[in-house]
């Protein structure tokens, strides 16, 4: 017999670890940059759009999936259709070999910059700083030189963090990790955003960042970014959702949970970005630059534009230990996700040992990100994101849709979901997930298509993006078709029982 399946020990215990996954790095410096870019208080309209036609009903198919047919996401496939277990697959695999390698390495830089912060090591000079003496990056992707031992250490502390949690499996792993991470960084956040808030030129930098300009969204590209984002942020497309919905007791409520996960990421976003701008519009304010100067996206908004705010900053060693600290909290609770998906994945079809498999899969992973702890690593997680998550992503979240609504029967599981959900979901929903969602993934990678054929992604060289992306993303699919051609440990765990014939 296979041993009876984890479950999580509360509802609230669930929902936190939902919610651990989907607030990540992306909530902070992602979405904010998004939203002054593309109008401000007005990318709030295309955003809940995205929110409630798009983030919503995947959330609740991933959640309902995982919770009716109980197994992570190529189980669960594989109990539709034995044809679409690949399907399932491709996303823990390229979530494993691709998305966490570097989604550490980075979180490793947020530890590293804990301990700058105290001293401000970075001088009068930020940039020079992260670019030159921390990653020493050099010209180009091919040209790697080295290894940075300070990254490769905290890189190693990160996964040790890693396998120490989700070691110890579902409730006293995953579970209490994040009961302790989400209160933990919801009050760093909330402590973060008064304080900057106070300082000088803040209200700017709020102003900047709220200001509605409805001619932007009017432009159907500021729609594809926000149909994204939501996506992303949800960790939807992954199998995370699947696998954490499968350890949920018969009777959970499922469309409760996606609906509270779904606005705790947004408010989390919507929140912490207040705490962004009023740090930039103190910037600003201090050298007498203008808010657009001061702004940078992504990586060089937390490891650039942050520093440089720290050092000018009353109290900002302080306030630097608690920002990068809040990186890392919010991080590890997504790094973890990932590693269960996988985790899951490889228990449920082989039915090995928890302990064995957390072992192999963080010793793995770690030697899997050294790549990334070179100098070149900042080009090589660049490329490698671009690719994984504009092509794997899309593509899984159209599979997933037409798998749960095509080969499933989409109102068989709208009934299941809405046996034991407090909030029932509407007829609409099946039409969502069967033309809706998936036209509008379509769209988005079309739209990818035509900007990537139009000029190659970031300034790289074709040479490179085909040497590091396109290969990484076919290695993630040959591995994919590797699992899935091996034989289930028991087979007779594909034949889920038919609980709705039961019934009636
Ligand atoms: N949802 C996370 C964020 O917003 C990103 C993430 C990606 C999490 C992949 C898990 C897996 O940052």
């Amino acid at each position: 017999m296979a041993a009876s399946r984890d479950q999580w020990n509360s509802q609230i215990g669930f929902l936190f670890a939902a919610v651990g996954s989907a607030v990540g790095l992306g909530n902070i410096w992602r979405f904010s940059y998004m939203a002054y870019e593309h109008g401000g208080g007005a990318f709030l309209i295309p955003y809940v759009v995205a929110l409630i036609t798009c983030g919503i009903p995947l959330l609740v198919l991933e959640f309902g999936l995982g919770h009716e047919r109980t197994g992570s996401a190529p189980l669960a496939f594989a109990k539709i259709s034995r044809k679409a277990e690949f399907f399932g697959w491709w996303p823990v695999t390229f979530v494993m070999f691709g998305i966490v390698l570097y989604y550490c390495v980075i979180i490793a830089w947020c530890l590293n910059y804990c301990f700058y912060s105290l001293s401000f090591s970075w001088g009068n000079d930020p940039n020079g700083f992260f670019f030159k003496q921390f990653l020493k990056l050099p010209k180009g992707p091919m040209e790697i030189s080295g290894i940075n031992y300070n990254i490769l250490l905290t890189t190693a502390i990160i996964w040790f963090l890693n396998w120490l949690i989700v070691f110890r499996g579902i409730g006293k792993g995953i579970e209490m990790a994040n009961k302790i991470f989400m209160p933990l960084l919801f009050f760093l956040t909330i402590f973060l955003v008064f304080w900057a808030l106070t300082l000088e030129g803040s209200t700017e930098g709020v102003i900047a960042y709220l200001k509605p300009d409805f001619q932007k969204i009017s432009k159907i590209g500021v729609w594809i970014d926000a149909y994204s984002q939501i996506f992303f942020s949800l960790s939807l497309g992954f199998g995370i959702m699947i696998a954490y919905a499968s350890y949920l007791p018969k009777n959970a409520d499922i469309s409760k949970n996606a609906i509270m996960t779904s606005i705790m990421d947004s408010l989390f976003a919507i929140v912490a970005g207040l705490g962004v701008f009023a740090v930039l519009g103190f910037m600003a304010h201090a050298k007498s630059l203008p808010i657009s100067k001061v702004v940078t996206e992504s990586i060089g908004l937390a490891f650039v534009a942050y520093p440089q705010a720290l050092s000018i900053m009353p109290g900002g060693h302080f306030f630097g230990l608690i920002f990068f600290l809040s990186l890392v909290v919010a991080g590890l609770s997504s790094s973890i996700s990932i590693l269960e998906a996988f985790t899951s994945a490889v228990i449920d079809k082989f039915n090995m040992n928890r302990g064995f498999v957390v072992t192999i899969v963080c010793t793995v992973g770690f030697i899997g990100s050294i790549i990334f702890t070179t100098n070149a690593g900042l080009y090589w997680l660049d490329i490698v994101d671009h690719f994984i998550t504009h092509y794997g992503l899309v593509v899984v979240g159209i599979a997933e849709c037409i798998i749960g609504a095509w080969v499933f029967d989409i109102s068989r599981l709208r009934r299941h979901i809405n046996r034991t959900s407090s909030i029932k979901m509407p007829r609409v929903w099946d039409n969502i997930i069967r033309f809706f969602v998936p036209a509008i993934l379509i769209i988005i990678v079309i739209g990818d298509l035509v900007a990537e054929i139009k000029a190659p992604y970031g300034g790289y060289s074709w040479f490179s993006l085909i040497m590091i992306g396109i290969n990484w993303l076919l290695f993630t699919l040959i591995a994919a078709a590797f699992f899935t051609k091996f034989p289930w440990h028991y087979e007779y765990m594909l034949y889920a029982p038919d609980e709705e014939n039961e019934e009636q």
